[in-house]
């Protein structure tokens, strides 16, 4: 695993980054970015992933909270990368699961019964207060998965986009921080062009995110949005082809 990274922080709230790499660069492991919000010591853990990465992520996420503390664990969707060790944080952990409704039965297939400890999430999402602050749950279907939703800390004003914004890059960096957007585009068109749903599906997601203030956009995969590269990540996104736009390409 890299350096954990601390995204934000202020006297009660803090955002951790942390990321495991394809270290041998034979394309056999996917890069992913966990995430954990703790906010007066209590935490919220955001797309663990998957058992491969489970004991390291465990270690490194107590450096930051006590793992007793950790209160909810948010999946944005169903997929081994974000939801693989969902068994092992419930034997590990007293926190309750938020997932849409779409994947609780899914998750047997991880080794997940305890379904008493999964708080669904329905298609429009919800709100969770947090601390002196909330969690907002906000619809990203089909932004890859047809049960999706990103997730918005608004004491610290990151938005945990999952897949959406995700780069597949192999470049370890201190800070996986977007410094050039228009060279980081070549990285996002190949993934977004083939995994995400269609324009019409990325518009209505931008428009949910304009009108609430994000600082950072934070993947599941490649490098955080940071301020003004929000903005146009938001805008290349609306005007974005893909998925079923490009129907002819795929039959
Ligand atoms: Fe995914
Ligand atoms: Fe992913």
């Amino acid at each position: 695993m890299d350096e954990s990274k601390i995204i934000y922080e202020d006297d009660a709230h803090k955002v951790v980054m942390f990321s495991f790499d394809d270290e041998t660069h034979e394309d056999a492991f996917l890069s992913v970015n966990q995430y954990l919000v703790v906010h007066q010591g209590i935490g919220v853990l955001v797309d663990p992933g998957s058992e491969a990465i489970f004991d390291e992520l465990y270690e490194a996420v107590s450096e930051y909270v006590e793992i007793q503390n950790i209160k909810y664990i948010f999946f944005s969707h169903q997929d081994p990368d974000v939801s693989g060790s969902i068994a092992q944080w419930a034997i590990s952990t007293k926190a309750k699961f938020i997932m849409s409704s779409l994947w609780v039965r899914f998750m047997s297939h991880y080794g997940f019964t305890q379904m008493d400890r999964v708080m669904t999430l329905l298609d429009h999402g919800a709100q969770l207060k947090f601390g002196d602050g909330t969690l907002k749950f906000i619809p990203a279907h089909f932004l890859h998965s047809p049960g999706n939703l990103s997730m918005y800390d608004s004491n610290s004003k990151v938005l945990f986009s999952g897949d959406i914004g995700a780069a597949i890059l192999n470049a370890p960096e201190d800070y996986k921080k977007v410094t050039n957007f228009e060279q980081h585009k070549e990285h996002l068109l190949g993934f977004h062009k083939r995994y995400m749903g269609s324009n019409k599906l990325c518009r209505a997601w931008v428009e949910k995110i304009q009108r609430i203030d994000v600082k950072i956009i934070a993947p599941q995969h490649g490098y955080v949005f940071e301020d003004a590269d929000v903005g146009l990540f938001l805008a290349w996104l609306s005007e974005l082809k893909c998925g079923s736009d490009l129907l002819e390409e795929l039959y």
